[in-house]
């Protein structure tokens, strides 16, 4: 089959690659001529885990072109799926700016075949019927044309995995036809296919990422539970998710949510469902929860340092998560910010083993970017674990020890073994669990992180 994909993002690439890999002939366009020239030449300008080597073997196979030009789309391919950006404007609202500007675009078609458009952004509730009715209002009546829903639940790192062993294909139409050339077209994909019309798989895909969130906030406010009281959050954590009506995934406590996904579609889920008159008032609460854990870390931080004004702090981690070098929406940005805030002079290095040049564009001046957990360490009075990287769990107590001023560690992600740091005289001071001992009372345990400091 003739495939068009709009956008070369992570979700749009991948999708394209995907395609092609599984026999079909995909031509991907993006507006960004840098980034199309770069496809060309076979490199992939952004780090997603087996992504170059798909796109590689499928252009010398000759299945997977590029361009920038989608204007031809429809009258060139069966199927069209559209994959830009959707992005948050300040209230919230997703901007659908790139979408309408791809759709008002497409030119028709003089034969017979009738096209399928399939969105594959996240959009609000009720975008795929918008976008047939404009493009069935502009191109003249012999062509005809039917927009479907088809979420991408495909996460960042794992974007290529996630495309050949989908958790479930969610197809949303209008009509039983399109519905079933679209059933046969993921049919060689091993996850479960489900049927059902546009506006329910639009919202399936705001509610699991606004569900997702919840199972994280809820997750942060129970290990600030734990740290008040004395119990050990992981341990709360494992008995938690050995309930299988509440499964072990997406529980681990830390510095929260980040990303451009998470972050953006629960602000829009907030929004359309205030204005749909049905507000979703346990999201908009994890959405608040989430944004307090950065000031939260900054005044764990201020019990085990004395006058952070005058230190200096090394972040390790600046991507939103690890595997990959996006920093978009990332904790470690309000992080900074918040540090910031409270500690005007506070001296601020930070390392992240994949983001750094991507980092370099976003954090304020002042910051200073390593190029080694070394580097970022050395002299530091403290250091925090932003993103839980491999690389930061093989630095040994002694290199700790080594290179900081004092070797205070606040894990943000509770990636450290901490027993065993703390067993060789460095302070890991983990998420939802007490500072040393696990039985030791949180008031003795912070003031000897005063005495320490
Ligand atoms: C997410 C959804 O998982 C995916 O289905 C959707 O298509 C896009 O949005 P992604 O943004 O790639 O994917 O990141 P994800 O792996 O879901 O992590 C999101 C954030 O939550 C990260 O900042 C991560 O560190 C954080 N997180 C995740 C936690 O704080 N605790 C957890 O237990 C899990």
């Amino acid at each position: 089959m003739k495939i068009t994909v709009v956008g070369a993002g992570v979700v749009g690439l991948t999708t394209a690659a995907g395609f092609a890999d599984l026999g079909h002939f995909v031509h991907c366009a993006d507006i960004d001529t840098a980034k199309i020239a770069s496809l060309s030449r076979g490199i992939v300008p952004y780090h997603e885990a087996g992504l170059e080597s798909i796109v590689t073997r499928n252009v010398s196979a000759g299945r997977l072109s590029f361009g920038h030009d989608p204007s031809k789309a429809l009258a060139e391919s069966e199927m069209t799926f559209l994959a830009v950006g959707t992005p948050s404007e300040d209230s919230g609202e997703m901007a659908l700016g790139a979408l309408w500007s791809v759709v008002d675009r497409f030119e028709p078609w003089t034969d017979k075949g009738r096209r399928v458009v399939v969105i594959k952004s996240t959009v609000p509730i009720g975008t795929a019927e918008r976008a047939e009715a404009r493009l069935r209002a502009r191109l003249p009546e012999n062509c005809e044309v039917d927009v479907a829903s088809i979420p991408e639940f495909m996460r960042e790192g794992s974007a290529v995995r996630d495309f050949f062993e989908p958790t479930r294909i969610v197809i949303g139409t209008a009509s039983p036809e399109t519905a079933e050339r679209l059933t046969l077209l993921h049919q060689r994909l091993p996850g479960p296919i489900m049927s059902t019309d546009r506006r329910s798989a639009e919202l399936a895909k705001l509610a699991a990422n606004a569900c997702l969130a919840v199972k994280i906030s809820f997750a942060n406010e129970i290990a600030a539970l734990a740290e008040q009281t004395g119990a050990d959050y992981p341990s709360v954590a494992h008995s938690l998710g050995l309930d299988p009506r509440i499964g072990p995934h997406f529980l681990a406590a830390g510095l929260g949510f980040g990303g451009s996904c998470l972050s953006k579609d629960t602000r829009a889920l907030v929004r359309i469902a205030d204005e749909a008159g049905a507000p979703q008032t346990v999201v908009e609460a994890a959405v608040r929860a989430n944004a307090m854990l950065p000031l939260r870390m900054v005044r764990k931080l201020e019990a085990a340092l004395t006058d952070p004004s005058r230190r200096k702090v090394a972040l390790l981690g600046l991507a939103f998560k690890p595997g990959t070098d996006d920093v978009r929406e990332a904790p470690s940005l309000r992080l900074i910010a918040e540090l910031k805030r409270r500690h005007p002079g506070i001296a601020i290095s930070a390392y992240d083993p994949g983001a750094n040049a991507a980092a370099r564009k976003l954090v304020p001046s002042g910051v200073e970017i390593c190029e080694s957990a070394e580097e970022a360490l050395k002299g530091a009075d403290a250091a925090i674990v932003v993103t839980e990287w491999r690389e930061f769990r093989q630095i040994k107590a002694h290199d700790f020890k080594n290179w900081m001023n004092r070797p205070i560690i606040m894990d943000g992600r509770n990636a450290l073994d901490a027993a065993a740091l703390n067993a060789q005289g460095v302070v890991c001071i983990g998420v939802g669990r007490l500072p040393a001992a696990p039985k030791e009372s949180a008031a003795t345990a912070s003031r000897k992180l005063s005495e320490l400091a």
